[in-house]
């Protein structure tokens, strides 16, 4: 061993630090049920890696019922602590398009919340998992007419209309039906949060909501505006309030919050100058989990506190009732339950020069999924942790490059970690932090099969959603 593979390598980023002990498991990244076993494999629920293994197959999503369960209480609890007296709790939507199958749906159901869907597929899921429409949102920039009519077939709870133009046509739906369509009106406050930091404009350059910024920088004039004005005057739309979604991956509650205030100071000049009743609020999800060790997201009870406060203070401010608040978190809740299982395969050492004139070995450790199973890191660069799930090792840890099996080389499933230096083929890999936006970004990339999802509750595992097999690769093929 080289003095360079048994230390901190140059080649790793800042933030990663050379563990102690590369077989420790961080709790905040993890379910509550993996730990390892006496002899030091990971198991879940009780149940070690390799039998999922040998049951279920790589690459494999593994997922925690009991964490999830955990996770979707926490937000309702504490959101609905915080803000009981100020208006008698809240909604709590789970973002379904973080990760959705009927099961989890259920789940979602029974611990009390409602789900937020954003596609006749995802109402599809609700509907099979027997979800009321009295409890569904749907959201989407670009709805369609057949969207629109499944969701008032469905006896939605609200629809977020997200343009002027959807407005007008949901109102002659609606009207066509005779019926009253359930409206929120997606808005953009000009705050637009990522991690630790946020932007606030007046205007918003993206495709989703109705800008409130009108022509003289204030929100007169604005889109919001004429929207708000345009719905009191259709029968067929029965407006329940307002609704912003301002990023994802978030860990400071002062977007948020500044997100509120611009919308309550709305709500309150479309009362005054239109006599609109606005009696809901929803500041929409994006609240951060960790990938990593630098990651630091706060508790749903601490998010939950700041949020209300703020919303107390700016109701008083400007003499408005507080309104109902719901919120949409989806990675918060699913994120952390989930880890992928990959088994490795060829191992592979390269020299990396670096500016200052050095050259540092980095290995590479493919395993049998990618890209194809967790599209994030190619998609948004993103970091995650990985630890050896089938055993504890003593070797030194070095710098190491997970990567997939596709035909790519952006095919990075964890950019950088430190792995023990024994890793060799037929080793077990998991991932944490996988359950949100893996599975359901997945593809077919390189005709490989996207994996089936494992449920894991009370040391028993069962299949929610099956791997693909080759005839489902080549189910649509007509030829
Ligand atoms: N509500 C609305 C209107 C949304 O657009 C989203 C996410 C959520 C709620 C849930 O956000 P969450 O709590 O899960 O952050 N694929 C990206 C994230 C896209 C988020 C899209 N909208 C990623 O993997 O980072």
């Amino acid at each position: 061993m080289t003095a360079e593979t048994s230390a901190a390598s140059p080649l790793a980023p800042d933030w990663l630090a050379y563990p102690e002990d590369a077989n420790e498991l961080l709790p905040k990244m993890w379910a509550r049920d993996v730990a390892r076993g006496a002899a030091g494999e990971l198991e879940i629920s009780g149940i070690p890696v390799s039998e999922l293994k040998a049951r279920f197959g790589s690459p494999l999503f593994v997922m925690s019922e009991m964490d999830f369960r955990t996770r979707a209480r926490d937000f309702k609890e504490s959101f609905d602590a915080a803000f009981a007296e100020l208006c008698g709790g809240v909604d709590v939507y789970y973002a379904g398009k973080s990760f959705l199958c009927t099961e989890v749906a259920r789940w979602v159901d029974q611990e009390g919340l409602r789900l937020d869907t954003c596609s006749g597929g995802e109402l599809a899921v609700a509907a099979r998992a027997g979800i009321p429409g009295s409890k569904l949102g749907l959201h989407g920039n670009n709805k369609s007419d057949a969207e629109l009519n499944r969701a008032l077939d469905m006896g939605l709870g609200r629809i977020v209309v997200d343009s002027l133009d959807e407005l007008h046509r949901l109102a002659a739906i609606a009207a066509e039906r005779n019926e009253r369509a359930n409206v929120m009106f997606r808005l953009t406050p000009g705050v637009h949060a990522h991690t630790h930091e946020f932007i606030a404009t007046a205007h918003e350059d993206q495709k989703f909501g109705l800008s409130m910024a009108g022509p003289d920088g204030t929100t007169a004039g604005s889109p919001a505006e004429e929207a708000v004005r345009s719905a009191l005057g259709y029968d067929s739309i029965n407006l329940l309030g307002l609704h912003c979604h301002i990023g994802s991956q978030i860990f400071e509650p002062e977007g948020f919050a500044l997100a509120a205030e611009r919308l309550l100071e709305f709500v309150a000049r479309m009362r005054k100058e239109h006599g609109a009743e606005l009696p809901e609020l929803d500041l929409g999800g994006g609240y951060g989990i960790a990938y990593t060790e630098a990651d630091t997201p706060r508790p749903p009870a601490e998010l939950a506190q700041a949020m209300a406060a703020v919303v107390s203070s700016t109701c008083a401010r400007l003499g408005i009732a507080v309104p109902r608040i719901s919120i949409e978190p989806g990675r918060a809740i699913v994120g952390p339950t989930t880890f992928t299982l990959y088994e490795t395969g060829t191992l592979k050492t390269v020299n990396v020069d670096t500016p200052d004139g050095g050259t540092y070995p980095r290995r590479y450790v493919s395993v049998d999924g990618g890209m194809s199973d967790n599209a994030r890191p190619v998609l948004y660069d993103a970091d995650y942790s990985v630890a050896l799930a089938s055993r504890v090792t003593q070797e030194p840890a070095i710098i190491s490059r997970v990567v997939g099996k596709h035909c790519e080389s952006g095919d990075i499933v964890v950019r950088d970690a430190y792995l023990p230096a024994d890793i060799a083929a037929g080793d077990l890999l998991a991932v944490p932090g996988t359950g949100a936006y893996c599975w359901a970004l997945a593809s077919n990339y390189n005709y490989v099969a996207r994996p089936g999802v494992v449920a894991v509750a009370d040391g028993q595992a069962r299949l929610i959603v099956r791997g693909e097999t080759e005839e489902d690769l080549l189910a649509r093929d007509l030829g």
